[in-house]
């Protein structure tokens, strides 16, 4: 199967998906989010694959968030259909290991798909955070809920109420990223974990990974019933419009 936001490349026992819009930083796009779904779609049911890892085409971005110029236009009722939390929660739920390889900006909802992930490596030049604040909206893709459970309370709403964007070593040491590597090595990195780990027991693999599913979503379908609601209310604000005009605006101005 081609894609025209992906690449999705078979290898031995395992896939990778790279994320392929580098014009725009990778920012995911409605078309992105389809194809995304319909790519973890098939590997699930791929009895040759027992895992994947993620990376962003180019050295520059993982993911830079949501793009910016669909959203503006998008409206609550739009935001009510909650597709990105949607396409999180199928990543998080994939039956086998999956690991983000991450250089540059993961931001937004880049920072979001990359903590629907198993695990996070970095590259040096990795940042990250939730800067939607700055858009006049939040993190509604799993946000609230998944970097409060990796990061603690305290520092998810921190980077979510200040929209800060951390580097990799800030990045490491509050326990986003598992390990930070040069950045011509992380992509190698997490390949090489990739490969430990199909070594192991698949099935116990597999059981493990359900169970650790198991242990940290207590309180996430909930949590995410109210993202959705607050993200669909955010939706219809003229500071949320205003805030997005800016930051295409600003692409605009650069280019004249
Ligand atoms: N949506 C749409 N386009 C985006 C984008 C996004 N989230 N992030 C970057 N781009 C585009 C830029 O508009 C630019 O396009 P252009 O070349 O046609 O002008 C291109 O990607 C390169 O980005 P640019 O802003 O020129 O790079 P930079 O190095 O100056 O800044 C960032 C990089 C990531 C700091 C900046 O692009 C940014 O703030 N992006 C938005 C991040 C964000 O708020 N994400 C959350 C959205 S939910």
């Amino acid at each position: 199967m081609t894609y025209e936001t992906l690449k999705v490349v078979k290898k031995e026992g395992w896939a990778e998906v790279i994320i392929s819009r580098p014009e725009v930083l990778n920012a995911i796009n409605l078309k992105m989010v389809r194809e995304l779904s319909q790519a973890m779609d098939e590997l699930s049911l791929d009895d040759e694959v027992r895992g994947i890892v993620f990376h962003g085409e180019g050295d520059k971005a993982f993911v830079a968030g949501a793009d910016i110029s669909e959203l503006v236009e998008r409206k609550t009722v739009d935001a009510l259909k909650a597709i990105n939390a949607g396409l999180f929660q199928k990543i998080e739920d994939y039956p086998w290991p999956t690991i983000a390889a991450i250089k540059g900006y993961a931001l937004g909802g880049g920072c979001e798909l990359a903590l629907a992930m198993d695990i996070r490596l970095g590259g040096r030049s990795a940042q990250m955070g939730q800067p939607e604040v700055n858009l006049g909206i939040i993190p509604g893709a799993g946000g609230p809920h998944r970097l409060s459970r990796l990061v603690g309370p305290g520092m998810a709403r921190e980077l979510i109420y200040t929209g800060k964007i951390i580097d990799a070593e800030e990045c490491l040491r509050i326990g986003l990223l598992n390990h930070v590597h040069d950045d011509d090595r992380v992509v190698d990195e997490a390949r090489a974990m990739m490969q430990t780990i199909l070594k192991k027991s698949p099935m116990a693999v597999r059981v493990a990974k359900v169970a650790l599913n198991a242990a940290v979503n207590t309180v996430d379908r909930r949590s995410q019933y109210v993202e959705c609601l607050g993200q669909g209310m955010l939706f219809d604000s003229e500071d949320q419009r205003t805030r997005m005009t800016r930051f295409l605006e600003r692409k605009k101005a650069k280019d004249s």
